[in-house]
């Protein structure tokens, strides 16, 4: 049973490097010749190129490297039977958690607007917010959005959560379906997209989910570009519902040198790096679903391909 990486936009050789230092076999990268393909029957992939995994006929088991795996569909049709999995991951957790925080302190101390003040020469104090004030809301609350809402709320934030079943999150006040989403909406101060893209969340940040903010939200996008209706950004931001926002995930990624959200003072852009996945602390969850494969044992953080997460 043999094994390739198909990655685009990320360096494959660590991942080969480590997975064959574990397993003790040898991991292609990008196979072109058909034989070799014929006899993979586990991928690991990141952002593959169109129409790529098609050419793998006996796929069995696709590993995403990331939380999300809306990025192995794009362009690509999975067979039926074919498992996909998922990386949780403390690691993943933590650096979600770090730069939300980070994301949010910078809002709340007005150091995006003194950093630009400071190109000026321009000595402007402006009024602070303090953490124990601020109703931090979360669009999703699996394994990050989850993980996240506690740790913020273990340092005082007020915290609330929003999924499609209803959750209890001890410290967190949480929500479900379209009045829940609304309820939870009117009273936020910084609304934190960690949502997985499926139909159901595309286009989700759009100007009728800003419309029921409460006015000057800030808002931070670490889910996936196309959940934003980017021209309803602007909208919201003129109309006063959006203050700000801090955006890690594009539509079109890298952004384009064009692109108007650049120069926009409101927003702060982050080329998708919230939190990556660390080679040394995931390949062993990818080296255990090979092995369990292989055995025909139970695959761990499989994906329901019906729910799209
Ligand atoms: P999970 O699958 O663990 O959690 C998804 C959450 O979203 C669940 O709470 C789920 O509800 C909820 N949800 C899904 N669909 C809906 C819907 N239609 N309405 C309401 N709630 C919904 O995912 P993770 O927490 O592990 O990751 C979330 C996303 O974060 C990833 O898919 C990825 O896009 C993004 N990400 C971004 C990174 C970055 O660097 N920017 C890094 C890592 C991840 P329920 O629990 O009821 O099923
Ligand atoms: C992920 C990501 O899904 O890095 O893990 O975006």
């Amino acid at each position: 049973m043999s094994i390739a990486i198909l990655f685009d936009h990320k360096d494959p050789q660590p991942w080969k490097i480590a997975l064959e230092k574990s397993l003790g076999l040898k991991v292609h990268i990008d196979p072109t010749d058909d034989s070799v393909k014929d006899q993979v029957e586990f991928l690991i992939c990141w952002k593959p190129k169109p129409n790529s995994i098609e050419t793998y006929k006996n796929v069995k088991l696709i590993q995403s490297v990331g939380a999300g795996i809306d990025h192995i569909f794009v362009e690509n049709t999975i067979r039926a039977g074919t498992i996909v999995s998922r990386i949780t991951d403390e690691n993943l957790l933590a650096d979600m958690y770090e730069f939300v925080l980070t994301g949010i302190l910078a809002h709340l101390k007005n150091m995006n607007l003194y950093g630009r003040a400071q190109q000026d020469r321009n000595w402007s104090p402006k009024p602070y917010r303090r953490i124990r004030e601020t109703k931090v809301s979360f669009l999703g609350l699996g394994y990050l959005g989850k993980g996240v809402a506690l740790k913020l709320e273990r340092l005082g934030f007020l915290v609330k959560g929003w999924s499609n079943s209803l959750k209890e999150i001890e410290g967190v006040e949480t929500f479900a379906g379209e009045e829940g989403l609304s309820e939870m909406l009117a009273s936020t101060d910084v609304l934190v997209n960690l949502l997985p893209l499926t139909e159901e969340t595309f286009g989700i940040l759009n100007r009728n989910l800003f419309s029921k903010l409460k006015k000057n939200c800030y808002l931070i996008n670490v889910g996936r570009g196309p959940h934003l209706v980017e021209s309803d950004l602007l909208f919201a931001f003129d109309q006063g519902m959006l203050s700000g926002a801090l955006l890690d995930v594009f539509v079109q990624e890298p952004l384009p040198m064009d692109h108007v959200f650049w120069t926009d003072p409101r927003i702060a852009i982050t080329p998708h790096v919230a939190s990556i996945s660390d080679t040394g602390s995931v390949v062993e969850q990818i080296v255990n679903n090979y092995k369990a494969l292989k055995a025909e044992l139970p695959i761990s953080n499989t994906v329901d391909l019906e729910k799209g997460y």
